[in-house]
C-alpha cells in the first residue's frame, strides 16, 4: 500500500472514530441541533404511516419535526377515480403528525406527473374546456385541502410548472387553462384554507436559467397578489452540483422576493449521473448497468465522507439562511426507503440521505448535527 493511501485510510479512521465518540457523548437529534433557526423534516411512505415500519418511526419521531406524504397525498392516490377520494392514508399521515406535535406538509395539488388521465378528459377521450378543467381543479383543492383545514400547515400548491429554459411547461394544465392555472390553485387553495402557507415547488431552480423563469413567476404572482407565500427548492442535489455558492445565491435571489425559502426534497446522489442535464423529472428512465451501480457492495469510506462534508457545507448556507429558510425536509428517512434507488435507473444501490439501510446514522448525519450546534454558525 502506498503511504498516501496509509495516510488516507489514518485520517479516515480518525475520522470515524471522532464522530463515533461525539455521539457517545452528545446524542442531539436533528430536530434540536436546528430548533430555533428552521424545522427538520422526512418524507415518510405507506409503511412508515400505517406503523408498519417501526424502526422508521422511531427514527422520525425522535428526529424529525415535520413530516411531508412522499406519496399519498398526490392527485391519483387520493382522488384516483371521479368523484372517488381515498383519505383512509392521507387521514393517518396526519394523525401521525399530529400524535407527535409535527409541522405537517401537503404534496401537491397541481402537477402534471402522478395525476390520472381522467382528470383532464371527457367521456369520449378528449381534452375537457378550460372551465371543466377549473371546476375539476377547484373541486379537488377544496376537497382535499378543507378536509385538512388548520391541521396541514403547508401546501406545495403547484408543483415543476417550470421547463429548464425557464419557460412555462407544456402541461396540460397550461394546455387546457392557459397561464393562468397557476394564479387559480393558489387562490382555490387560499380559500380552502386561509392560514396554511403555499408553497410553488420546483426541481434544479439552482440552474440560472430556470431560476429566472421562477423568480418571473413568482414576481408575477406576488403582483397581483396571489397568496404564495414560500418557492420550495426540491433538492435533489449532487456531490458537485449546484455549488454551494449557487445555492447560496439561489436562496438569496428568491429571499429578495419577499417569499420563505423551505428545501423541500433533499437527497444527495453519490452515484455516476445517469443523464447529461440535472433533472428530477420522475417520467425519466434509464437503462441499468454495472458503470451506474459502483456500490451495490457497499459505499467506500472516501465517498461516505465526501457525502457528510457536502451535507455540512450545504446545511451551513440553510442555517446562513435561517431568516428565511423555514424547513428542511429530506426526502425519505433512511437510504433504503429512497427513491432514488429506482429512478432515473430501476435497481440501484443508492446512499442519498441520513441513515443507512439498517436504520443507523451515518457520518453525513453526524456532520449535519455538528453544523447544527455549532455557535460559530449562529
Ligand atoms: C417521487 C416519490 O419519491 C416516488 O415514490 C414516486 O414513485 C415518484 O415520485 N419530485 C417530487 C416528488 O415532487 O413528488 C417525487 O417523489 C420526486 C421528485
Amino acid at each position: 500500500m502506498s503511504m498516501r493511501r496509509k495516510v488516507a485510510l489514518a485520517a479516515s479512521a480518525a475520522f470515524i472514530a471522532t464522530l463515533a465518540t461525539a455521539t457517545a457523548q452528545d446524542p442531539t437529534s436533528l430536530k434540536d441541533a436546528y430548533k430555533g433557526a428552521f424545522v427538520v423534516g422526512a418524507a415518510i411512505n405507506n409503511a412508515q404511516i400505517t406503523g408498519q415500519d417501526s424502526r422508521g418511526d422511531a427514527i422520525i419521531s425522535e428526529q424529525f419535526d415535520s413530516i411531508s406524504p412522499e406519496n399519498v397525498l398526490k392527485w391519483e392516490r387520493v382522488h384516483p377515480e371521479p368523484g372517488t377520494y381515498a383519505f383512509d392514508l392521507p387521514d393517518k399521515y396526519v394523525a401521525f403528525g399530529e400524535k407527535h406535535h409535527m409541522f405537517i406538509v401537503g404534496h401537491c395539488l397541481v402537477w402534471h406527473s402522478q395525476v390520472p388521465g381522467w382528470v383532464f378528459r371527457d367521456d369520449k377521450g378528449n381534452f375537457v374546456d378550460r372551465d371543466t378543467l377549473l371546476k375539476r381543479m377547484h373541486d379537488h383543492i377544496q376537497t382535499v385541502v378543507g378536509r385538512y383545514k388548520g391541521r396541514i400547515q403547508s401546501w406545495d400548491v403547484v408543483n415543476e410548472a417550470l421547463n429548464e429554459d425557464g419557460t412555462l411547461r407544456q402541461s396540460p394544465w397550461l394546455k387546457i387553462i392557459g397561464e393562468d392555472y397557476i394564479e387559480k390553485a393558489f387562490q382555490y387553495a387560499h380559500e380552502a384554507d386561509p392560514q396554511a402557507q403555499l408553497t410553488y415547488n420546483d426541481y434544479s431552480l439552482e440552474n440560472e436559467t430556470k431560476r429566472k423563469g421562477a423568480l418571473a413567476l413568482i414576481t408575477k404572482l406576488k403582483a397581483e397578489g396571489i397568496p404564495v407565500t414560500s418557492v420550495g427548492l426540491q433538492g435533489h442535489l449532487g456531490l458537485q452540483w449546484p455549488s454551494v455558492e449557487t445555492e447560496d445565491v439561489t436562496i438569496s435571489d428568491f429571499a429578495k422576493l419577499g417569499v420563505k425559502v423551505v428545501v423541500s426534497e433533499l437527497d444527495i446522489d453519490v452515484l455516476p449521473p445517469a443523464t447529461q442535464q440535472q433533472t428530477a423529472d420522475v417520467s425519466l428512465k434509464v437503462e441499468q448497468n454495472a458503470k451506474l451501480n459502483p456500490y451495490a457492495g457497499g459505499l467506500p469510506q472516501s465517498v461516505q465522507q465526501e457525502l457528510a462534508k457536502r451535507y455540512a457545507d450545504l446545511f451551513g448556507v440553510f442555517l446562513k439562511h435561517r431568516d428565511v429558510v423555514t424547513r428542511v425536509t429530506l426526502w425519505g428517512v433512511t437510504d433504503a426507503d429512497s427513491w432514488r434507488n429506482d429512478w432515473p435507473v430501476k435497481g440501484r444501490t443508492s446512499y442519498p440521505l441520513l441513515f443507512d439501510r439498517n436504520g443507523q446514522p451515518k457520518p453525513a448525519f453526524h456532520e449535519v448535527v455538528r453544523i447544527g450546534k455549532s455557535t460559530e454558525a449562529r
